[in-house]
Parts: structure tokens; sequence; C-alpha cells
């Protein structure tokens, strides 16, 4: 691992928040944002433009674009379900944009009120406008390693969607175990089965870890050389959509882990605990990350 590095990206702001019940002030939104940047993630999923009534916490996106620190190096991509919150999301200042659907059809439809195939529907007019306004577009699958509903995912449902997502021009595709069932076992035959057709450069590991297995996963994903993971800090997360679903990786515990590996980041370790407090005070507890815990002990 010596001399590797990892990509990060940081979806705090966005899965982090987007389960939260109490309404998180703008303001606190753009002060974690801050803290992010400056503890050097330089991928902040900034937010969603998503219908407000299906998930109200993301209801002021066009408010947190207007207020994001710009500094050079630093990209703020967004979700986007559909033309319209592609076009919102553009004309609040995004230059890249998150599309996503899942590996499981009654997943899709709770999350997003359509079928698969209907979701790809959503999907042609907004790649056609974002190559247009040269908007980045990357791709999310959920469910990858179980569905709440369905149970079992195979891993071929998964390559098909991420083959058609790759297909329509997404630079990437976020592999999400929405539900953190995952283990290194059912990792492995995931990605064994996707890098035998698709190049590891081009996945991303969004992993949940409601069972505690996302940084194990994490390890099994990197052995198989991928190298861009999604996490979140203080280990905030959850679908909504997703009955029982918890946190993300937390990125504390994901740079500790990588840091010890000798896995190049780019992020301050102290800084990131110092943002997970800060979030973890503003919502009123203890961070989920046992390396924000440990560190904050000290
Ligand atoms: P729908 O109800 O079928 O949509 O929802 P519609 O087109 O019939 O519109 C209904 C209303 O929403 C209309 O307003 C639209 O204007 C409005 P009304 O006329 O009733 O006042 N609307 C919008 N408003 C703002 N922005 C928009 C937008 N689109 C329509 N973009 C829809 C379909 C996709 C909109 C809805 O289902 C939705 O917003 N779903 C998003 C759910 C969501 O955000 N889930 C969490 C993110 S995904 C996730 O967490 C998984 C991930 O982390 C990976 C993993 O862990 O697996 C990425
Ligand atoms: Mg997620």
């Amino acid at each position: 691992y010596e001399g590797r590095s990892v990509r990060l990206v940081e979806v705090g702001p966005r899965d982090g928040l987007q389960n939260e019940k109490q309404a998180v002030p703008t303001a606190t939104k753009l002060a974690l944002i801050a803290k992010l940047a400056d503890a050097g993630l330089s991928v902040i999923e900034a937010t969603a433009f998503v219908s407000p009534k299906w998930v109200p916490q993301m209801a002021d996106s066009a408010e947190v674009m207007a207020g994001l620190p710009q500094r050079a190096g630093i990209r703020y991509p967004v979700l986007a379900p559909n033309l319209k919150g592609f076009e919102a999301a553009v004309a609040a200042g995004a230059k890249e944009v998150a599309i996503f659907t899942a590996a499981s059809e009654t997943f899709c439809r709770k999350n997003t009120n359509c079928s698969v195939d209907e979701s790809f529907e959503r999907f042609a007019p907004i790649m056609a406008a974002a190559r247009d306004a040269g908007v980045a577009v990357r791709g999310y699958v959920s469910c990858v390693l179980g569905c709440p509903f369905e149970g079992e995912i195979a891993p071929a449902a998964v390559l098909t969607v991420s083959e058609r997502l790759l297909a329509i021009g997404c630079y990437e595709v976020s592999l999400g175990d929405t539900i953190g069932r995952g283990t290194p076992g059912s990792t492995a035959r995931l990605f064994e089965q996707l890098c035998a057709r698709l190049p590891a450069e081009r996945l991303a590991g969004h992993f949940h870890d409601t069972w505690g297995q996302a940084l194990p996963n994490v390890l099994t994903a990197l052995d198989f050389g991928v190298a861009t993971f999604d996490s979140s800090v203080a280990g905030l997360g959850g679908c909504p959509y997703s009955p029982g679903a918890t946190g993300n990786a937390a990125t504390e515990d994901l740079v500790y882990m990588l840091d010890g590996l000798g896995i190049q980041t780019g992020v301050s370790l102290d800084a990131l605990v110092d943002a997970a407090a800060f979030i973890s005070d503003a919502l009123g507890r203890a961070p989920a990350s046992r390396v924000a815990r440990a560190m904050m002990a000290r």
C-alpha cells in the first residue's frame, strides 16, 4: 500500500445530513464545509437538488451553493435526480453533478419513484445538457451489496447498471452499500465480477457502516485497485428511503487507516476531527467515529 494515494469524496454535507430529522441551519452546513475544506478534502459533495418534499433537509441547496468557500482545487459535486434538479444545480453554480440509480428495482422506486429503466430515461437529457455545459457527471449505484426490500443483490445486476452509467458518459461509478450489509467476502465477490469487465480507476466505494464492515470493505476494494472512496465526517449519514440505514464510513476512521497503511490522502486528521467535533456538537451528540472519539478523549 505504501506510496499509493486515495481520493476521498467527502459526502457528509449531503449523505451525512440528509437523514437528520432536525433542520440544520444553512450557516452550520457552510461552516462544516469550510472546516472540511480546511482539513484538505478536495472533493466535497455539498448538497442535493432533489424534491424538498422528499428530502426536506436539502431544501436549502441553492443557498448552500451560494455560500461555498471558493478555493482553488476544491470540487463541490451535488446530487441531481432529474433534469429539473440538474438545471437548478447549474443555475446555482454547480460544475459537477451526481446522478443516482440502483441495482434493486424496489429501492429505485422507493427512492426516486421510478424503475431503473425510467431512471436512465431521466438521465439522458441530463447527460446531453451536461455535455453542452461542460459539467462532469458521476453515477451512483445503490444497493450493491444488498437491498432493504429485496435482500440479496446479484453482482451481475450491479455490473449491468454500472456499465450503463459509464456508457452514457459518467466519468466514475460510485458503488453504494446503502444498508452496510456487505462483508469483505461479498465485497470481494462483487469486485471480482466488476473488475473483470471495468477498470478499477472508474469505480469508487461508498460503504455505509451500519453493520461495522465499512473499513474492512474499503481494505478489500483497495486490493482490487480501487482508489476512490466516499466517506462522511463523524460517520454521519443514511438514506431516508432505506429503513434502518446509518452512516457512511467515517472520514476520520478511513484517514486513520489509510495513514497507517502509508497511503496518501492529503487530509489532516487533526483538522478533520475538529470538523467532526463541530458538527457533532451542532447536532447534539457524540461522533459515531471511533477515531474522533478516541482523539477527542485525549
Ligand atoms: P416525483 O414525486 O415522482 O416527482 O419524485 P415529480 O416529477 O412528480 O414532481 C413532484 C414534485 O417535486 C413537483 O412539485 C416537482 O416540481 C418537484 P409540485 O408540483 O408537487 O410542487 N420536483 C423537484 N423539486 C426540486 N428539485 C427537483 C425536483 N424534481 C421534482 N429535482 C423525485 C421524483 C426524483 C423528484 C423524488 O423522488 C426525489 O427527489 N427523490 C430523491 C430522494 C433522495 O434524495 N434520496 C437520497 C439520496 S440517494 C442516496 O442517499 C444513496 C447514495 O448515498 C448511495 C448509497 O448510499 O446507496 C447516493
Ligand atoms: Mg449513501
